[in-house]
This record gives structure tokens, C-alpha cells and sequence, in this order.
């Protein structure tokens, strides 16, 4: 029976799915496939490009990448559709700005992939509701409820209850061997190791591939302008895009303690070298480092080597991003093109999910 009338896409996702596994099969030095989401939930900041988008665009090197916006996870939280529409648009601006590739790696919206959520319903069944009460996301809002002495449910919605189960299926769905998160993303990662290893023992075969974590380095923590990590939800971001007077200000304004220019200063301490390390070159970096040990200099002229260096690097991301954002059509066209790419891989995964439960 044809599950998707007037559409030829599941036997296309078969034959490839079935041509890929044997191929692989026979060419085990065949690339691996890297995976990652990205949710559209505010302004690309410099944490998130040094600590995840150029490792990942890195990465695409030696694998098969397929990375995603994924807006439905986004929608959990934001409701407003100007916003969310917007926000998609600039991650997607974002990360062709910082070289991202569209010929190479398969990048697409996660709303573009019906069968996500296809996967998404099966793997519920395969989900234990316990599984998911001891999700840190979740068990963090319940206990922040409970502080506040108010319902511990109070503004929790399904969506952020299962969202390791969409997670799961945006991963399950591509076969992913690697998948590049920060750490806070671990148990997300094992969530999706279980349920995949419930359906394969449930079915006694590999219908779901067993995805890796790949961490990144947590040396690459990119600090804030307050010092602490750099984060949307502390307020203490340098947007990646942010116009060159703006990127000086925010620089400007990073507190320092109050050390007078005569006296020697440590480095490895001072959050404006930490920053400065992630976009200067090996003897800038050594250049500043004996600077601050030396004494003689004040924290104003530490601020504006960082300024240059940053300013450096973001300029010609800023420039192609403010011409990539000005062209809507052509970012939407780049992400369908990717839609088309990915579903018949997510096809296959579906298909095969089916045949195996009996609902073929
Ligand atoms: P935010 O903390 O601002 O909400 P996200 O959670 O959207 O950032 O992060 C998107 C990606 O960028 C994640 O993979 C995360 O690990 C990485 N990232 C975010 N902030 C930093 C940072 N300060 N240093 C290193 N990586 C970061
Ligand atoms: N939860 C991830 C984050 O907050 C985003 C994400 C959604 C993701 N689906 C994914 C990451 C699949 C890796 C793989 O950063």
C-alpha cells in the first residue's frame, strides 16, 4: 500500500536507503554522518560561533553533514511569529555567513521534515514517561515552580516535556553517527540511545542507528561579557553581526576589576584575552600576554586590541550576512533545497520503521 499517495518519495527513500546501507556495507571507509540542530531562539552571538558553528562547519570536512533549524523546538518557547520567522531567516543568514557550504552539507528546517514527526509518534510509544520526568530541562522548571511555591507544572507545556523525544527522531531519522553538542546536551543524547536501543531490541534488528556525542572541547566555553558564560540567557552576548560601533561598545563597557595600568596583569584571569585568544594570531596572543604580565598597560588598551581582533574576524561574516539577510526568497530557497535533500534519507528511516512494527 502506498502510505503517501501521489508521491513516489518512500519508494525513491527505499531504494536509496537500501542502496546506502549496502553500499556502506562494502565501503566501510564510506563517511560517517555528523548531525546538528540549532534552535532559532535569538541572535547568533560569538559563544555560539567559536564554541559550535565553526567546529561543526570543520567537521563537515571529513563527514557527511546534515544540519538543521530546529524551529518546531524553538516554538516551545516562542510564540510571537514575527520573531520566530525572523530568527529562523538570521540563524540561517548566520551560519552561511560563517561559511557554511548548502552544496556540501544538507541544511534544512526541521518543520520542513514531516516525517520528524512521524518518527517523533513512534518513538513515544517506545518512551517511558519516567524517562522523560528525569530530563534536567523539565526537572529544572518543576523545581524552579516549586521555589516560587506556585503549581510545579505551572507553564510547562508537552513541548518542553518531550523534547528529548523529538530530539531523538531528529536524530534517529538521518542514521547519525556523530552529533556535535555541548555538554549540557548529554543526557539528550543518551535519551536517544535508549529509545533506539528499546526499538532494535523490541524488533531484535538495527532499524534505528545508535548515535554518538561528539563534545566539544570545554576549553572552547567562550566567556561573556560579564565573565560568565557567554549566553542569551544571561544577557552578556556580542551578537556576531552586531555594526563595528556597536561590537566597540560592547568591548568598552566589559567590567574590569580595578588594577591601575602600572601594575602587571595575569592573562589567563581576564576574560578580554580569553576572547581576544579565540580570533588573534599565535604571536599577537603571546605579544598581549607579555604585555599584561609586564605592567604598563591599562585595561582601555587591552579593550581595544580585542576591538581590532574581533572586528577583524566579524567583519566579513557581518558584510555577507547583511546581504544574505536583505534576500529572504534566496535563504528560503537554500533551506527547501536542503528539505529536498534530507526527506528522502528520513523516508527511509520511517519506511523501515514501519516494516518492522507492521504498519507497512
Ligand atoms: P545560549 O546559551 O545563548 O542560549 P544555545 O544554547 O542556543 O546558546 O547554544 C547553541 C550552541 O552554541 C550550543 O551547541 C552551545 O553548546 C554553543 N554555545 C552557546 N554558548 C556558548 C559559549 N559561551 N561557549 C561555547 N559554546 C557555546
Ligand atoms: N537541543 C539542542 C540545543 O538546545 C538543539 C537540537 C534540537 C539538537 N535537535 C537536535 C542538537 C538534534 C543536536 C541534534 O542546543
Amino acid at each position: 500500500m502506498n502510505l503517501y499517495p501521489g508521491c513516489s518519495l518512500v519508494a525513491k527513500a527505499l531504494a536509496l536507503g537500501a542502496r546506502d546501507r549496502r553500499f556502506k556495507s562494502a565501503h566501510p571507509e564510506m563517511k560517517k554522518i555528523v548531525l546538528t540542530g540549532i534552535k532559532p531562539t535569538g541572535t547568533l552571538h560569538i559563544g555560539n560561533y567559536f564554541g559550535a558553528i565553526t567546529q561543526a562547519i570543520s567537521l563537515a570536512q571529513d563527514y557527511d553533514a546534515r544540519y538543521f533549524i530546529a524551529d518546531y523546538h524553538a516554538l516551545n518557547i516562542m510564540k510571537d511569529p514575527k520573531v520566530l520567522s525572523a530568527a529562523i531567516r538570521g540563524v540561517a543568514a548566520g551560519w552561511l555567513a560563517a561559511g557554511l557550504d548548502p552544496e556540501k552539507i544538507i541544511f534544512y528546517r526541521q518543520s520542513s521534515i514531516p516525517e520528524t514527526f512521524e518518527l517523533t509518534t513512534m518513538l513515544m510509544a517506545f518512551t517511558a514517561k519516567g524517562l522523560m520526568n528525569r530530563a534536567h530541562a523539565y526537572k529544572a522548571s518543576v523545581q524552579e515552580n516549586i521555589e516560587k511555591n506556585v503549581d510545579p507544572d505551572a507553564g510547562v507545556n508537552m513541548g518542553l516535556f518531550t523534547y528529548p523525544v523529538l530530539m531523538a527522531a531528529d536524530i534517529l531519522l538521518f542514521d547519525s553517527d556523530l552529533v556535535p553538542v555541548g555538554k549540557d546536551q548529554a543526557q539528550h543524547i543518551e535519551m536517544a540511545q535508549d529509545i533506539a536501543q528499546a526499538v532494535n531490541f523490541c524488533y531484535q534488528q538495527e532499524v534505528l542507528h545508535i548515535p554518538q556525542p561528539f563534545f566539544r572541547d570545554d576549553a572552547a566555553v567562550v566567556p561573556g561579557l560579564d565573565g560568565r558564560k557567554m549566553s542569551k540567557s544571561y544577557n552578556n552576548t556580542i551578537p556576531i553581526f552586531a555594526p563595528e560601533q556597536d561590537l566597540r561598545k560592547l568591548i568598552m563597557r566589559m567590567p574590569t576589576n580595578s588594577q591601575t595600568v602600572d601594575e602587571p596583569k595575569d592573562p589567563d584571569s581576564s576574560s578580554i584575552y580569553q576572547l581576544y585568544r579565540l580570533c588573534a594570531t599565535a604571536g599577537e596572543q603571546q605579544t598581549l600576554a607579555t604585555r599584561y604580565r609586564a605592567g604598563g598597560m591599562g585595561w582601555g588598551a587591552a579593550k581595544e586590541e580585542l576591538f581590532m581582533a574581533l572586528n577583524r574576524t566579524l567583519s566579513p561574516l557581518r558584510n555577507t550576512f547583511n546581504d544574505l539577510i536583505k534576500d529572504p526568497e534566496y535563504l528560503d530557497r537554500i533551506l527547501s533545497d536542503g528539505a529536498e535533500r534530507a526527506r528522502p534519507i528520513a523516508a527511509a528511516t520511517v519506511a523501515r520503521f514501519r516494516k518492522a512494527a507492521g504498519i507497512d
